[in-house]
């Protein structure tokens, strides 16, 4: 959704601020903006369109300063323009401000402030927020901003130039992150960390209602009625060059390749060189972990799918029940959670609005709250009980990858900690089972050192209209990671399957040219999934077979075969996720798509 850059230092914070304006771009923007302090004046430069656009403006009418706000837009209230892109000023441009997230009483705001002689110019939420900052300010920044922050409801995140004390950038957030840092000589406000990453890595997220005030020389904090607070720093081990997309055409084809790391990083992070787990780094003991009776997982879009293929493997391996839940679901549903159970949220931001809200919930209803979070100090991380973290890396491509890997990694471990812990796994068997699991990311490597076979794959494929994802068990947990990174990359038509319950009603679909994608990792069920196959293969489609290591059987009734090296069959889906994620890919590019920022879509849902 939108980002937030700000700067004040010693340098021209024009280029900075294009830079984190497009490491944030990203997130999925329609228009872009910049103000700046010239030395006697805001000068303001908006663009409807992409970063380029604001770029060529600032060719054509050059500004400089050492102090300024940008902005990437996210059109929520009125459309795309010049004039609703922010930043925003109030009538006597006292101050500028750029926003992300919802002012959800800004008519009754805007009511008050035109009786008292206001006049709009956008129609956005946010020009009222200016124009209540404006109405309000007499001369004291802070308090202005402390007044204005206790009439605002909604969620936002806003940093704000004064043109009486431009050399300092006041910011605040609610339900909206906001991370602040200082550098040498510079302090550096956005809305995500890899805006800060060529800055600083010791950061500080800003939380609901406090108020941050960034100068040359530090930052200083203050809580919601001005008082000053003192607030920890966050150091975030990611390098400059992880949020960069190197030589690769795509960031998300550079993430899909970065997999065997991170998944060697996540799995070292839980599991000692020996090949046991560190149990200590799983948030239950050996009594809790055979008290409980169940786990509810809540997340959404892909992490819901982490979630679903957490379920089979810690039912399968621990033969606990778990129940998965979609948030938005959650949030407004009845439940049946007790106090006390054990409830995880899963989600690679740690920002997701309807995630947050559905963590809260939980806590209100007193259960023990975890969350598997891949982003440190973000407002999930630091509202859950207990955090395992997922060591991704920062995923800048909207659709997600290797944090829906790592996802998995750690809740096969999980499975596997809460096996033990329950004794339905010895230490022995578990620890063959991470030995085996240790040896995946080389499997991996292969499929990505021969990725040209699925490139040709797609190049005769791409003009499919419909593609089905088919398995059983958890192969079908699995289809629906798959038929979800096709469809919001390539915009093809997708859906997710259990291949048993095609014929009751979905095989109507079915016709000449469609692409049903078996995956068949499982043995078991290969037999079962063969004459899903057969059933599908009969009434015209071309059906792509995916199998753990060769699968005789599977030739008979599909047309191509794919297999991943042969592997315990828990563990297949680790390894098959590789290339469904690659056939979305070259599909998508070879549609010609906005592969890293698809239509419509942000990389993180901060709103509702
Ligand atoms: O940051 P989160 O994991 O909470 O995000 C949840 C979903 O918005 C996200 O997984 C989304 O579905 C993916 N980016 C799609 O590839």
């Amino acid at each position: 959704m939108c980002g937030i850059v700000g700067y004040t230092g010693d340098k021209n914070c024009v280029p900075i601020l294009m830079n984190g304006l497009t490491s944030l771009a990203y997130r999925g923007y329609d228009s872009a903006g910049v103000a700046v302090w010239e030395g006697s004046e805001l000068t303001l430069r908006k663009a409807k369109g992409k970063i380029d656009q604001l770029q060529e403006l600032l060719e054509e009418s050059p500004v400089g300063g050492k102090s300024g706000i940008g902005h990437t837009r996210w059109a929520t209230h009125g459309e795309p323009s010049d004039i609703n892109a922010h930043p925003h000023t109030d009538t006597r441009k006292t101050l500028a401000i750029v926003h992300n997230g919802i002012i959800e009483n800004y008519l009754h705001i805007k009511s008050m402030l035109e009786k008292n002689g206001c006049v709009f110019l956008s129609q956005t939420d946010t020009e009222v927020v200016a124009q209540l900052l404006g109405y309000l300010y007499r001369g004291n920044p802070l308090s202005a901003l402390t007044q204005a922050v206790a009439m605002l409801e909604g969620s936002f995140a806003l940093a704000i130039l004064f043109a009486d004390d431009p050399a300092t950038i006041y910011c605040t957030c609610k339900d909206s992150p906001m991370v602040v840092g200082h550098g040498d000589g510079e302090s550096i406000v956005a809305s995500d960390i890899p805006a800060l990453l060529e800055y600083t890595r010791d950061v500080c997220f800003v939380q609901d209602r406090q108020i941050a005030v960034l100068r040359r020389e530090g930052i200083q904090y203050y809580d919601e009625f001005g008082v000053e607070i003192e607030k920890k720093t966050t150091h975030i081990d990611w390098d400059v060059e992880s949020a960069k997309k190197g030589n690769y055409e795509h960031f998300m084809m550079k993430e899909i390749c970065e997999e065997p790391d991170a998944f060697k990083k996540t799995f070292d992070q839980y599991v000692s060189k020996d090949f046991t787990l560190k149990s200590d780094h799983f948030p239950w003991d050996e009594a809790k972990a055979k008290r409980f009776e169940r786990i509810s997982i809540v997340s959404c879009g892909t992490a819901y799918h982490a979630g679903m293929l957490g379920k089979k493997f810690i039912e399968h391996m621990a033969n606990l029940r778990v129940d998965v839940d979609i948030a938005s679901e959650f949030r407004y549903g009845d439940t049946l959670i007790k106090s006390g159970e054990p409830f995880m949220v899963i989600s690679q931001s740690g920002e997701t609005a309807d995630t947050i809200a559905a963590l809260r919930r939980a806590k209100e209803l007193g259960c023990e709250t975890m969350a598997l979070c891949n982003v440190t100090g973000s407002t999930i991380s630091r509202e859950a009980e207990h955090v395992l973290y997922t060591y991704a890396g920062p995923e800048i491509a909207v659709a997600a990858t290797k944090s829906y890997l790592t996802q998995i990694i750690v809740l096969y471990l999980c499975a596997l900690d809460l096996a033990q812990k329950r004794g339905v796994m010895t230490q022995r068997q578990v620890s063959d089972r991470l030995e085996e699991m240790s040896r995946v990311p080389a499997s991996m490597q292969k499929i990505l050192d021969n990725k040209e076979q699925i490139q040709f794959f797609a190049s005769r494929s791409f003009a499919v209209k419909h593609v089905f994802f088919i398995g059983r068990g958890m192969d079908y947990a699995l289809a629906m990671e798959a038929a979800l990174k096709l469809k919001e990359i390539s915009y093809i038509h997708s859906e997710a399957y259990a291949a048993g319950e095609l014929k009751h009603g979905t095989i109507a679909l079915i016709e000449d040219g469609s692409l049903v994608v078996a995956l068949a990792t499982q043995p078991e069920l290969q037999a079962k999934v063969a004459s899903n196959m057969e059933e599908v293969r009969v009434r015209g489609a071309h059906v792509l077979a995916l199998t753990n290591g060769p699968w005789e059987g599977a030739k008979g009734h599909s047309h191509e075969q794919w297999e991943i090296e042969k592997m315990d069959e828990t563990l297949a889906p680790l390894c098959a996720i590789v290339p469904m994620q690659l056939l979305a890919y070259y599909l998508a590019v070879q549609k010609g798509c906005s592969v890293d920022q698809p239509r419509n879509l942000a990389k993180s849902v901060t709103v509702e």
